[in-house]
């Protein structure tokens, strides 16, 4: 690709986020200007990435074609944001996952670009008729949800707002792919969007099952870990059941769809999360790993080093 027909994407916002759809969208050769609104701060998050991303080439994990120096050079910081989108195609907000906050940037960014230029937003949990909801074109938003850290976990929700064009989704699930993320596409925004639901709906019953005593937080966690986690790093639920039963889905719920509805009947109402019933909950959480910053930073190390792991496994595909 020449630099003339090199595409350019701003990202606005140098946080934790900002930083990894950064290296994200560098790694697919796109030039990505960075936007932030602490002087200074967007430079800073370029030093940070250079040195990430030359860790990464040195362990055989930099994604994409291009070698580090390449990637590198495509990255350029702005303390100003008109030059900042001057010149993009797409633009993906990472600022605090506060409502006004995101309100303001994106009216404020939608009268300084083009109008074909996509508007995303990376919010977790923020619904997207809410976020857009002071630009006037909204059919060129939409959220791009990513999961912590997108480097190595590719899932991206992209959730459109009620008056999204289907060109906007496209073109977005487009540049997901061509960056080598794993794109799934909602087809109506919803709180929690699906992952959020998911982890939500497995939180709920593992929290219940502990507070009402049937097993400990160290054996709920090996549940997940060691038996359900094992599939699903590489097959979903959907696929799970299919290949469960001797012929597929309609068989699977022929054999399991009664005992299955009657599990479920007996889930009881949300748990209590922070009142006298998540006492011991959370002290047998910090008995088997103390909340102090020196076992937490331990285990997020040690969580972070395992992902990378799984990520290169999962490219090989054995
Ligand atoms: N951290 C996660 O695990 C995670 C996962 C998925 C999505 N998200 C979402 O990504 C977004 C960013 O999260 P983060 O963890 O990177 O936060 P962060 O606090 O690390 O970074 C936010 C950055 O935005 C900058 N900023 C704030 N207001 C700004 C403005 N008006 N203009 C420009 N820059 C501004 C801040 O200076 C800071 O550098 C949030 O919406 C969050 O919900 C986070
Ligand atoms: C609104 O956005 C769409 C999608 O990017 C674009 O095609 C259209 O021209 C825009 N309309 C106006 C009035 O700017
Ligand atoms: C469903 O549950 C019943 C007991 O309620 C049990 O006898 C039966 O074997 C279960 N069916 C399957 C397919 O597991």
């Amino acid at each position: 690709m020449s630099s003339s027909d090199t595409k350019v994407i701003t990202v606005i916002g140098s946080g934790l986020i900002g930083r990894s759809w950064a290296m994200v969208f560098i790694s697919g050769g796109y030039s990505v200007k960075i936007y932030d609104n602490q002087p200074g701060q967007s430079a800073k998050a370029i030093t940070e990435i250079r040195k990430q991303v030359e860790e990464l080439e040195e362990a055989h994990m930099l994604r994409g074609e291009l070698p580090a120096a390449q990637q590198l050079a495509l990255l350029s910081s702005y303390d100003d944001l008109a030059q900042a989108l001057e010149g993009a195609y797409f633009v993906q907000e990472c600022v605090f996952e506060q409502l006004e906050v995101k309100q303001s940037i994106f009216q404020n960014i939608e009268h300084v670009v083009g109008k074909d230029v996509i508007l995303s937003s990376s919010t977790s949990c923020l619904v997207p008729s809410k976020v857009f909801s002071k630009v006037q074109n909204r059919s060129r938003c939409l959220v791009s949800h990513p999961v912590n850290p997108p480097y190595y976990v590719k899932l991206v929700e992209l959730v459109p707002h009620p008056e999204t064009a289907a060109a906007v989704m496209d073109t977005t699930h487009v540049l997901m792919t061509k960056v080598g993320q794993a794109p799934v596409l909602l087809r109506k925004e919803i709180d929690g969007f699906a992952l959020n639901r998911v982890q939500a709906a497995i939180i709920a019953e593992s929290w219940r099952l502990v507070q009402d005593g049937i097993i400990s937080v160290k054996d709920i966690d090996l549940v997940m870990s060691e038996g359900l986690g094992m599939r699903y790093a590489f097959i979903g639920p959907m696929e799970t059941m299919h290949l469960n039963a001797p012929e597929g889905l309609e068989d699977y719920m022929k054999r399991y769809g009664e005992n299955l509805t009657r599990v479920l009947t007996s889930f009881g109402p949300v748990p209590d999360f922070t009142g006298e019933g998540s006492k011991s909950i959370i002290k047998e959480m910090c008995e088997l790993i103390p909340s102090d910053q020196n076992h937490l930073s331990a285990r997020k190390e040690r969580r972070d080093r395992l992902l990378m792991c799984l990520a290169k496994q999962k490219k090989e595909d054995c």
